[in-house]
């Protein structure tokens, strides 16, 4: 036997489902606020991640999953979409229009070298938006609204919004002297990675899991107190927009994020629970000014965030708001003997044309057989087709609930299913076929 790859998982039935909701919850509300989707491919070369998500991010270092091709082309599997977004709008010129903002959406697997555990994959997947060209605090408390809205769509109650200022490059670069300086004190006792951190870049410090260097992150300098007065301006009008709109968040001054592209605001979405905290973070995001420039593209800056995918899922059904079962089938077709497969099959594509999830059997099944997987099915009628039926242009349909059987004209069927399962007049005084209290006709 075949393991699965360690950090890879088989997504199937309920969980399949729960993520093609979620998936169809969030690009909803997306596409409310004007967002685009793109899709950009999984294999990228490496270089747009050790320069664009940043050689001194965790991610780069030790979590890519990077090889030469057949071609000697170094490759790797995108640990993150921001950076292939970037290098597709340079690729593709998006901005040359200067059409701004730009806004798009993505979702897809993701892949990250990373110790699996609770909420932690190799293999995982993300949603999310990025917006180019509005450099203004209100498309960064647009894009943090956005992602709330989207967290309140999937039906999430206790989110807890954390943000915090990297500030511009100028206030950058004296907190890093400041954190420098610092650490550089105790440095003796930290881990080995904090050693390459503290000369690479010392904000990683800030984040670094091995408790007795955390301990040391929450006595070092804090950027508020190196902010230049243009970042302090922006974040304070930023606080005031999200004040205004009523949005609760904490500022968190420890907060820098794992990529080195950021700059600005940056926020984490977190759910309220002490057993939801153990999966980490929704969701993450902030503002990046130099990217697309560092990519290759003009001077434009982005704004953007990802949700995990899986951790939504995952609490989603842990809160029991998510819990999408298969669609049991409609119609299920039994024909007797071979000579009535082929005359099935044709009366299955008929049924289904009428929108009814109909399934048959695909080979000789004994009768027996086929009632026991219509009802193992759910199946809320049973059609079945033989010799005497076939020649009388006739079907026998059986309720399947009720046990009551009768005899039906092929030519009537779709009156018949109608009948069985409530179609009614809706759609502008055409008949529809969604099922009794399942009407979707005037969902948008
Ligand atoms: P990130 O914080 O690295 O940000 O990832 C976003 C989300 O992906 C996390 O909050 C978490 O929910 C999920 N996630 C991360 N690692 C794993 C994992 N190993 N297993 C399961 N889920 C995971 C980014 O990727 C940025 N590109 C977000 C962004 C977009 N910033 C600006 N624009």
């Amino acid at each position: 036997m075949i393991n699965p790859v360690k950090g890879t998982h088989d997504i199937m039935g309920k969980e399949a489902n729960g993520y093609n909701d979620i998936v169809y919850v969030l690009s909803s509300v997306a596409t409310l606020y004007g967002y685009k989707e793109m899709e950009t491919p999984i294999l990228e070369h490496t270089e747009l991640f050790s320069r664009g998500t940043g050689s001194s991010s965790d991610i780069v270092r030790k979590e890519m999953y990077t090889f030469l091709d057949k071609g000697d082309r170094s490759l790797t599997l995108r640990p993150e979409f921001t950076a292939g977004i970037v290098r597709s709008l340079i690729s593709n010129k998006l901005y040359a229009d200067g059409n701004y903002p730009l806004k798009y959406f993505y979702h897809g697997p993701v892949f990250r070298y990373e110790r699996p555990q609770t909420g932690r994959y190799r293999q995982f997947h993300q949603f999310g938006v990025e917006m180019f060209g509005e450099d203004s605090p209100y498309a960064d408390a647009e894009t943090i609204i956005m992602a709330l809205h989207s967290l309140y769509a999937l039906g999430f109650k206790n989110v807890v919004l954390k943000i915090n200022s990297l500030g511009d490059e100028e206030t950058r670069s004296a907190y890093k002297e400041a954190l420098k300086a610092y650490f550089a004190k105790h440095i003796d006792d930290m881990c080995s990675d904090c050693h390459e951190r503290l000369e690479s870049n010392p904000l990683r410090i800030l984040d670094c899991k091995v408790p007795s260097d955390h301990e040391l992150a929450l006595s070092a300098p804090k950027i508020a107190d190196y902010m230049s007065e243009n970042s302090k301006n922006r974040f304070a009008t930023l606080c005031k927009i999200l004040d205004e709109n009523e949005i609760e968040y904490e500022v968190d001054s420890a907060l820098v994020r794992g990529l080195d592209y950021y700059s600005e605001v940056v926020f984490e979405f977190h759910y309220a629970s002490d057993k939801g905290e153990a999966l980490g973070a929704l969701g993450g995001g902030g503002h990046y000014g130099g990217l697309v420039k560092e990519l290759g593209g003009p001077e434009l800056c982005g704004v953007g965030y990802a949700f995990g995918i899986e951790r939504l899922y995952s609490l989603l059904t842990e809160l029991g708001i998510m819990n999408h079962e298969d669609p049991s089938i409609d119609v299920y077709i039994v024909p007797i003997g071979e000579n009535c497969l082929q005359k099935a099959m044709t009366i299955a594509l008929e049924v289904r044309s009428l929108g009814y999830l109909t399934e048959m059997p695909l080979s000789n099944k004994k009768v027996s057989a086929a009632f026991k997987a219509a009802s193992k099915k759910g199946a809320s009628v049973a059609l079945t087709l033989g010799e005497e039926e076939l020649a009388n242009g006739q079907l026998k349909m059986k309720d399947m609930e009720t046990g009551e059987e009768k005899v039906i004209d092929i030519v009537n069927i779709e009156h018949e299913l109608d009948e069985h399962f409530g179609a009614h007049e809706c759609c502008e005084g055409e008949e529809c076929h969604c099922h009794e209290g399942h009407c979707s006709c005037h969902e948008e």
